[in-house]
C-alpha cells in the first residue's frame, strides 16, 4: 500500500486495534446484538444508521453508505493519509513503527526536505509572531486593532507582522541554521535576478500563516499595512504550498458538517473570532476542482459567501459548477449592500449573519434569480428565452422533491407554467443522454441504478447472507457448492466475492474479509460492506443457508413470471407453469 510498510506491520498495527474500541474514541456506540450502533460521523442524522462490527472489522452507515475498514475510519477522522493513520494506530496500541519500514530511499530523503521545509516556515512564523510584539510595531499593532482582531485572535491564527527592511527574517531564519536554498524553496525570501542579491519577500506586512490539517505551517499570506499595492502577497507554490490543495483555515473548522466559504483571510478571521467556526477560503486563487475534492473529503454542504461585488457574483457562479459537480451541496449568501462578510459582521454582528446563513438560497435559486435580471419577463420573445436557460438550471437539480419546489415557485413567480419548464427540461435532458451516447463512460461514486443491478430486495438480502455464510464457513460453503454455485449470484460483486471466497477456501487460506474489502475499488466497497453487516447469528448454517437458496430461487423464479407477463410472453408462461407443477411434486 504504501512504501514505507510492510503488509505484516500493517495487520499487527490492525490486530491490536479493534474497530469498535477505535471508533468509540470518535463515536459514542451502543450494543445492539451483534452489531455496535452510533450516530454517523460522516453525515448529519439524529437516529443511529451508522454500524461497526468487530466480526468483520468494518463499518458501514446505512445512511450515507459511507464504509471501511479501521484505517479508513482514522484516515477519513483524522484527515490523515495512510501512514500517518498507521503511526496514530501504531502509537494508541504501544506499537514502535519500526525503523527499517522506511524502505524508500527517495521518498525518505523527500520526506526529510519537506519537514525542513515545515520546520522553516513554522520559525518564519515564530518570528513574525514576535515581531507584532515589538515595541517598534506600533502602526502595526494599531492597524491590527483597528481591524477588530482580539488577541486571542492573533494567537489562534499566529498572526504576525513582517517588518520593513530587507533582512529580518532572512538573517533570522540563517541564524537557526537554515539555507539560502531553503528559503528560497519555501519562498520567505526572494532573489534578483540581475544581481544575485537576496532579500525578504515580505516588508512592513501583516503576516498571516496558512496551516495545513495537520497544522504545519505551509506558507503565508502578507497584507500591507494599510494602503499600497499589491494589497495581498502570497508564497509561491513549493513542495509544501500547493494552492489548490488547502484552504485557509480549514485546520480550525474540524467536525463542520458544512463550509461558509469566503473570498478573504480578513473575513475568515472574523467570522472565526465571532463563533463562526465554519468558515474557510481559498488562498488567493480562485476555487477549482482541487478545492472541491479536498472539500468533499470533508462536509457535504458548502455556503459560498463571497463579495457581494461584480467580481464576486460571478466567482460564486463558477464555484457553485465546480462545487455541484463534486456532489457537495451549495447553497449562496448574499451580502447585498455589505462589502464582504467581515464588513457585515462588523456593521450587523453576528447574530443577523447567522440568520443569513439559515437563509441562505440554494444555488438554484441563486443561479435563477441571477438569470432573471437579464430579462424582461413583460417581453414574450424574452420570456420563452429565459424559460430555455432556466430549464438548463432545473435540469441540474438532482433531487426530485427540489426540483418540483423550485419549479412551482419560479412559475407562480413569472406567471410561465411549472409544465413548460417540465417539457423544456425534459428535452434537455434528452439532448444530455444523446451526447453521453458518445461520451466515454464515466466512474459514478454512487449511482443509483447501478447499485442493486435489477436484483429485488430480497434476492439483494439474501445474496448478501449467503456470502456472509459462506465466508464464515467453509464446510458449508462447500457443501452447498452445488445447489447454488457461484455463478448464480446476480450482483457483480456478490459474484466476485463469492469467487474470491471460494478461491482462499479451495486452498485452504483463511478468509479475510478486511482484505477482501481491499480487493474492490472505492466505489464497490460499500457493496461489500453491505455483505458483512448484514450478519446475523445462525444456529446451523447450513440450514440457513439452504432456506435462502430456497427464497432466492423463488425470487428469481418470480421475477421471471413477472417480465413474461409484463410482455405478454404467454408461451414462456405456460412453459414455466409446467416446469414449476413439476417442481411442486
Ligand atoms: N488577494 C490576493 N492578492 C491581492 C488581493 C487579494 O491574493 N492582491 C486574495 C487574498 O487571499 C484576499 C482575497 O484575495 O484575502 C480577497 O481579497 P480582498 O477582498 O481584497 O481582501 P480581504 O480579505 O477582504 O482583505 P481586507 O479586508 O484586508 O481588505
Ligand atoms: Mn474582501
Amino acid at each position: 500500500m504504501s512504501p514505507f510498510f510492510s503488509d505484516d506491520f500493517k495487520e499487527e498495527v490492525r490486530a491490536n486495534n479493534d474497530i469498535v474500541s477505535v471508533v468509540g474514541r470518535y463515536v459514542k456506540l451502543k450494543k445492539t446484538g451483534n452489531r455496535h450502533w452510533g450516530l454517523c460521523p460522516f453525515h448529519r442524522e439524529s437516529t443511529p444508521s451508522f454500524t461497526v462490527s468487530t466480526d468483520s472489522g468494518l463499518y458501514h452507515c446505512f445512511g450515507c453508505s459511507a464504509s471501511g475498514d479501521v484505517y479508513k475510519f482514522v484516515m477519513e477522522m483524522e484527515h490523515a493519509d495512510f501512514p500517518e493513520a498507521m503511526k496514530l494506530m501504531a502509537d494508541w496500541a504501544g506499537l514502535k513503527v519500526p525503523e527499517s519500514m522506511v524502505e524508500d530511499r527517495y521518498q525518505a530523503q523527500k520526506l526529510q526536505k519537506k519537514q525542513r521545509y515545515y520546520a522553516l516556515n513554522a520559525d518564519a512564523a515564530r518570528y513574525f509572531y514576535m515581531m507584532l510584539h515589538e515595541k517598534e510595531s506600533t502602526e502595526a499593532q494599531q492597524y491590527i486593532t483597528k481591524r477588530g482582531l482580539a488577541p486571542e485572535t492573533i494567537k489562534q491564527f499566529g498572526i504576525g507582522y513582517a517588518p520593513d527592511g530587507w533582512d529580518g527574517a532572512l538573517n533570522y531564519l540563517k541564524e537557526k541554521g537554515y539555507t539560502q536554498e531553503e528559503m528560497l524553496a519555501v519562498g520567505v525570501i526572494v532573489k534578483n535576478a540581475e544581481t544575485g542579491r537576496v532579500y525578504d519577500r515580505f516588508r512592513d506586512r501583516i503576516m498571516f500563516p496558512i496551516f495545513d490539517m495537520k497544522k504545519q505551517v505551509i506558507g503565508f499570506g502578507g497584507r500591507i499595512v494599510g494602503k499600497g499595492e499589491p494589497k495581498y502577497m502570497n508564497s509561491p507554490e513549493s513542495d509544501v504550498f500547493v494552492k489548490s490543495r488547502h484552504l485557509f483555515a480549514l485546520n480550525f473548522t474540524r467536525g463542520a458538517m458544512e463550509l461558509i466559504i469566503t473570498e478573504g483571510y480578513m473575513d475568515v478571521i472574523s467570522l472565526h473570532q465571532n463563533g463562526v467556526k465554519n468558515a474557510v477560503a481559498t488562498l488567493g486563487t480562485a476555487m477549482n476542482e482541487e478545492h472541491a475534492k479536498v472539500m468533499g473529503k470533508v462536509c457535504k454542504e458548502a455556503i459560498l459567501c463571497y463579495d457581494s461585488d461584480k467580481a464576486g457574483q460571478d466567482a460564486t457562479m463558477r464555484a457553485i459548477d465546480i462545487l455541484i459537480h463534486a456532489g457537495i451541496g451549495v447553497r449562496c449568501l448574499t451580502l447585498s449592500q455589505y462589502k464582504d462578510p467581515d464588513e457585515y459582521m462588523k456593521l450587523l454582528g453576528v447574530e443577523r449573519f447567522r440568520q443569513e446563513v439559515k437563509q441562505a438560497k440554494s444555488w438554484v435559486e441563486f443561479k435563477i434569480d441571477r438569470l432573471r435580471t437579464n430579462y424582461d419577463l413583460e417581453d414574450t420573445h424574452q420570456k420563452i428565452q429565459f424559460a430555455n436557460e432556466a430549464a438548463k438550471i432545473f435540469a441540474r437539480v438532482k433531487n426530485a422533491i427540489e426540483q418540483d419546489a423550485i419549479i412551482r415557485k419560479i412559475a407562480a413567480e413569472t406567471g410561465i407554467s411549472s409544465q413548460a419548464f417540465l417539457t423544456q427540461i425534459a428535452k434537455v435532458n434528452e439532448s444530455a443522454i444523446h451526447k453521453s451516447a458518445f461520451m466515454p463512460q464515466q466512474r459514478k461514486k454512487s449511482s443509483q441504478q447501478t447499485e442493486d443491478h435489477g436484483l429485488t430486495k430480497r434476492q439483494l438480502q439474501g445474496e448478501r447472507l449467503l456470502i456472509y455464510i459462506i465466508a464464515v464457513d467453509a464446510s458449508v460453503a462447500k457443501r452447498i457448492a452445488q445447489t447454488f454455485s457461484v455463478k448464480d449470484f446476480d450482483h457483480p460483486i456478490h459474484h466476485r466475492l463469492a469467487t474470491m471466497i471460494m478461491q482462499l477456501h479451495e486452498t485452504g487460506k483463511k478468509v479475510s474479509i478486511p482484505s477482501l474489502f481491499e480487493a474492490f475499488d472505492e466505489n464497490e466497497q460499500s457493496a461489500v460492506a453491505a455483505v458483512f453487516n448484514s450478519e446475523l447469528q445462525f444456529d446451523d448454517h447450513y440450514k440457513a443457508a439452504m432456506d435462502i437458496i430456497h427464497h432466492i430461487q423463488s425470487e428469481k423464479r418470480l421475477r421471471v413470471i413477472h417480465q413474461n407477463i409484463q410482455e405478454g410472453n404467454v408461451a414462456a408462461l405456460n412453459d414455466l407453469l409446467k416446469k414449476h407443477k413439476h417442481l411442486s411434486q
